[in-house]
């Protein structure tokens, strides 16, 4: 028998069908909310909330900051359906736990997936405040042989060794990065390589130079799994990362990283996140 429990089709499909029975449209787009970016959601009309609590087989988001519900509703003419709240590994849900909720989308028939998060810099140009563009991950959780993929594949839910070449999708971030020019901020817009760490504390200062030498632009705890996942079924991805803070490559110059700055930076560039990735569902939606 397998050591690894995984979720099997019937059990994604039981709360996707838990889901469209509740709600008046059927989403084509899945938005996951970083930290300190759950208002993205203020601008979906005809909002409907379901708490994760109250989804059968659904987990329960841990960290302040980040609530715990899906709102559903149009977003610039699109049907979508967000998650304001996402779960990290390092709540103690296992990475096919965390990632659960984007097959659930895709088994719902949504076909893109949007991901924010809140991320450190390492690339030293970087400014806080800067939207990093995820062109490509390094999921240092994945080098160990953990991953949400991990025992039985369901090949109705995936191949079993999927590529990931591509799994940010190159059309969207062109596109994202014509409408970073539109709405007058192509400077605080870059392109760049996410690395996913499993948390929940910070970096040390060896390892953010480690991760500079690797070719890491910016560092987070979330988003790599979900994208695994969401490149296995097939769904479309846009993701970027908010740089919150910079993370320390020097010695001499000390930075403690901490949550409440985290959140509220997310919080100063939220309007800015917010037109980001409405002006890209609407591009989605004129296509
Ligand atoms: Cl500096 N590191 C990690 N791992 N996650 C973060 C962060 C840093 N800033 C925001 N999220």
């Amino acid at each position: 028998k397998c050591e690894d429990k995984t979720i099997t089709y019937e059990a994604v499909k039981a709360i996707a069908d838990n889901i469209l029975s509740r709600i008046k449209v059927k989403p084509v787009i899945g938005i996951i909310c970083g930290s300190g970016l759950g208002s993205l959601t203020e601008a979906i009309t005809n909002a409907q909330n379901i708490d994760y609590k109250d989804i059968p087989g659904f987990p329960v988001s841990t960290v302040p900051g980040h609530a715990g519900r899906l709102v559903i509703g149009m977003l610039e003419g699109l049907p979508v359906l967000a998650m304001q709240g996402r779960f990290h590994y390092y709540e103690g849900y296992p990475l096919v736990k965390c990632s659960l909720p984007v097959r659930v989308m895709k088994v719902m028939g949504i076909e893109y997936l949007m991901v924010t998060n809140a991320a450190g810099g390492i690339n030293p140009t970087y400014k806080v405040g800067d939207i990093m563009l995820i062109r490509d991950h390094i999921n240092f959780v994945g080098f160990s042989g953990n991953s949400p993929l991990r025992g039985p594949n369901d090949d109705r839910l995936g191949p079993r060794f999927p590529p990931m070449t591509d799994a940010y999708n190159p059309a969207l971030i062109t596109r994202a990065l014509s409408v970073a020019k539109e709405m007058g901020i192509p400077d605080v817009v870059k392109v760049g390589t996410y690395c996913f760490l499993g948390g929940p504390n910070y970096e040390t200062i060896a390892e953010c130079k480690m991760l500079h030498t690797c070719g890491v632009d910016a560092v987070g705890m979330s988003t790599a799994h979900e994208v695994v996942v969401a490149q296995h079924c097939g769904l479309k991805v846009f993701a970027f990362s908010l740089i919150t803070n910079k993370s320390s490559l020097d010695y001499e110059k000390k930075e403690y990283a901490n949550h409440a700055e985290v959140v509220a930076v997310g919080k100063s560039r939220e309007s800015t996140c917010r037109e980001l990735m409405c002006r890209m569902i609407k591009s989605i939606a004129a296509e």
